[in-house]
């Protein structure tokens, strides 16, 4: 059976969620919360160190300033609320993708991955304002600036996910099957879910139902 060490998500179908069922956008986004503190626990329940959650991208800025408010709120509040209880249950918070928010909130993402930097249950990455083509280009610039060989090895150490082993699973709930700018050079190996369900709907059975699927592949980088 293969391990799992790292699951990746892309949390997609809030909006039409919230359409369909309470026609407001915003409350997909609310319900997406609730999936999101399901899945944290299982995680837990899975032995699981490492998960990385698409929660903002670079390219989610074009959408109403109302909803991308109403997100940021959600966040503020999330924090504020939660990260006492997810320090004491032993979760580290690290933040993928540049820090370009209210000083507050930023203020509030740097205390939160202070507060917890030490823990070693989980690792939870957030990824906020994050866009792969960009943290590429960033790490290829930091490698030429300090003159050092262009390698895979240099790549992943001038990558902001640095020290965290790559994905062996990627799940991407909402029924669209892409990338949309995540995680493209650390996924080259992943196994990849394209899961029907919206993510307010997606669920810990759901979530346990693609692990046992994962731990049935054979993974073969390339061998035979
Ligand atoms: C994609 O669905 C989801 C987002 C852009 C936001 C993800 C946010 C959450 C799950 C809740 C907040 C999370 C935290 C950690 C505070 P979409 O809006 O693109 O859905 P659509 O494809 O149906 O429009």
């Amino acid at each position: 059976m293969n391990p799992l060490n790292h699951v990746a998500i892309i949390m997609d179908g809030n909006g039409r969620w919230g359409m369909k069922h309470k026609n407001s956008r915003n409350a997909g986004h609310k319900e997406g919360l609730k999936t999101v503190e399901k899945i944290i626990k299982e995680t837990i329940k899975n032995k699981i160190k490492f998960l990385t959650l698409f929660a903002f991208s670079t390219e989610n800025w074009k959408r109403p300033k109302k909803e991308i408010n109403y997100l940021f709120n959600l966040l503020e509040n999330f924090l504020l609320n939660r990260i006492q209880d997810l320090h004491k249950q032993n979760i580290k918070l690290k933040i993928l993708g540049s820090k370009k928010f209210s000083p507050k909130l930023n203020k509030l993402l740097n205390n939160s991955e202070k507060k917890t930097s030490k823990n070693t249950k989980l690792q939870i990455n957030l990824a906020l304002n994050y866009g792969s083509k960009s943290e590429l280009i960033d790490a290829f610039k930091k490698i030429n600036k300090n003159k050092i060989t262009i390698s895979e090895k240099n790549i992943d150490k001038n990558l902001q996910t640095k020290n965290i082993p790559v994905p062996d699973l990627l799940i991407r709930t909402g029924n669209t099957k892409r990338l949309s700018n995540f995680l493209l050079w650390q996924l080259a190996y992943a196994e990849i879910f394209f899961e029907k369900k919206l993510w307010p709907a997606f669920n810990e059975n759901d979530f346990n139902r693609i692990i046992i699927e994962y731990k049935k592949i054979k993974r073969n980088f390339g061998k035979i």
